[in-house]
C-alpha cells in the first residue's frame, strides 16, 4: 500500500512554471494505491469514480493514458507489469480539478505501489521525477511542484531544477479550504497565462518577479512564525493571480467572505479558473467562523490538516 499527499500552494503558482520559486504545503489528505498480481491483464480500479479499466480495452480518458505511460516506465523490468500484470486500486481522498494536486498524488502513489511490489527503493525526489510522465498527460509542461509535494510532504520551497528546500515553522499553519464549485483545468489555465505572456512579456515577467519576491517574504514570515506577514503576501498574490486572469468572480468572493470573518489572508490555490481557495486563520475560533461562513455560501469547505513534517509518501 502506498500513499501520496495532496498539496496547497501558499504562494507562487503559475510563476513556478516560469522557473520562479513557490511555497507549498502538503495536505494530510491524499491518495492510497494498492498494487497486486492480477490473474490476467493490467487493471486500474478507482471504486468511487466507477472506474474499472483493462489494458485490452483502451479509452481516451487522460487517467487511462497516464496509467499506461507509468506502466511503460517498467517496460524493461524482468518482473514489471508488462510481463507480470498488476491490478492497481486507488482510493482517492481529494477532489479532482480542485487545485489540490489530486492527479499528481495519483501518479506518485501508483508509482510507489508498483515499486513496492517490485522491491524498488527510490528517493522521494526520484519518485516525484519519474511520476511526471503521469502529470504530463494532464498538464503538458508541469513545473513538478505538485508531484514533489505529493512525494515528500511537509512545507517547502520548490523551484524547477533545484533541490526542494523543506521549511519548518514555529507556528502551526491553519488553513481553511473551500471549493468554488467549478472544476479547474490546470492545462487550460497554464495555456491562458502562456498566451498573456506572449502578448505582454514584460508585464507577465514583472508579475512573476513580484510573485517570487512574495514567496521569499512568505518564507521568511513562515520561518519567523509571523502569520500576519505570510497572510499579507497571500492577499497580494491573489491580486497578482487576478491580474494574470486566472481568478474567477466566485474565487474572489470566497476570499472576501473569508477575510470578512477574520481570516488573516486568502487566495486561490493551484491553477485557478475554478478549484479551491485557501484562507489562513490564526486560531480555532476564526477557523470555525470562516468554515461556517463559507459553508453558508453553499461551498464544500474543510479545515485542512497540513502535514508539517517532510516525510516519506508511504504510510
Ligand atoms: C498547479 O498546482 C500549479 C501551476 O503552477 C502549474 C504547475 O506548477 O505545473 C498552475
Amino acid at each position: 500500500m502506498a500513499f501520496a499527499r495532496g498539496k496547497v500552494i501558499l504562494l507562487g503558482e503559475h510563476a513556478v512554471v516560469y522557473d520562479r520559486p513557490a511555497l507549498a504545503a502538503a495536505l494530510e489528505q491524499g491518495v492510497r494505491s494498492r498494487a497486486e498480481a492480477s490473474g490476467g491483464e493490467n487493471e486500474l480500479v478507482i471504486p468511487p469514480w466507477g472506474v474499472r479499466w483493462r489494458e485490452s480495452a483502451p479509452t481516451h480518458e487522460p487517467t487511462f493514458r497516464a496509467w499506461q505511460a507509468l506502466l511503460d516506465l517498467y517496460a524493461d523490468h524482468p518482473w514489471g507489469p508488462r510481463r507480470r500484470p498488476l491490478r492497481i486500486e486507488l482510493d482517492v481522498g481529494l477532489p479532482g480539478g480542485g487545485g489540490l494536486g489530486c492527479s499528481a498524488a495519483m501518479g506518485v502513489a501508483t508509482l510507489a505501489a508498483i515499486d513496492e511490489v517490485l522491491g524498488i527503493a527510490r528517493s522521494t525526489h526520484e519518485r516525484a521525477e519519474r511520476s511526471l510522465v503521469w502529470e504530463r498527460v494532464f498538464h503538458g509542461q508541469p513545473s513538478g511542484v505538485d508531484s514533489a509535494m505529493a512525494a515528500a510532504g511537509g512545507i517547502a520551497i520548490f523551484q524547477r531544477g533545484r533541490e526542494m528546500r523543506p521549511l519548518s515553522t514555529p507556528e502551526p499553519v491553519r488553513l481553511v479550504i473551500a471549493h468554488s464549485g467549478v472544476s479547474s483545468s490546470t492545462h487550460a489555465m497554464v495555456q491562458r497565462v502562456a498566451q498573456l505572456r506572449e502578448l505582454s512579456p514584460e508585464r507577465a515577467n514583472a508579475i512573476f518577479d513580484e510573485i517570487a519576491a512574495l514567496v521569499d517574504a512568505g518564507r521568511r514570515a513562515l520561518e519567523a512564525g509571523d502569520l500576519a506577514m505570510l497572510a499579507a503576501s497571500m492577499n497580494r498574490n491573489h491580486e497578482l493571480l487576478y491580474d494574470l486572469q486566472v481568478s474567477t468572480p466566485e474565487l474572489d468572493h470566497l476570499c472576501e467572505v473569508a477575510r470578512a470573518q477574520g481570516a488573516l489572508g486568502a487566495k486561490l490555490t493551484g491553477a485557478g479558473g475554478g478549484g479551491c481557495m485557501i484562507a489562513l486563520v490564526a486560531d480555532a475560533y476564526h477557523e470555525s467562523r470562516v468554515v461556517e461562513a463559507l459553508r453558508a455560501q453553499g461551498r464544500e469547505t474543510f479545515a485542512a490538516g497540513i502535514a508539517t513534517q517532510p516525510g516519506e509518501s508511504r504510510r
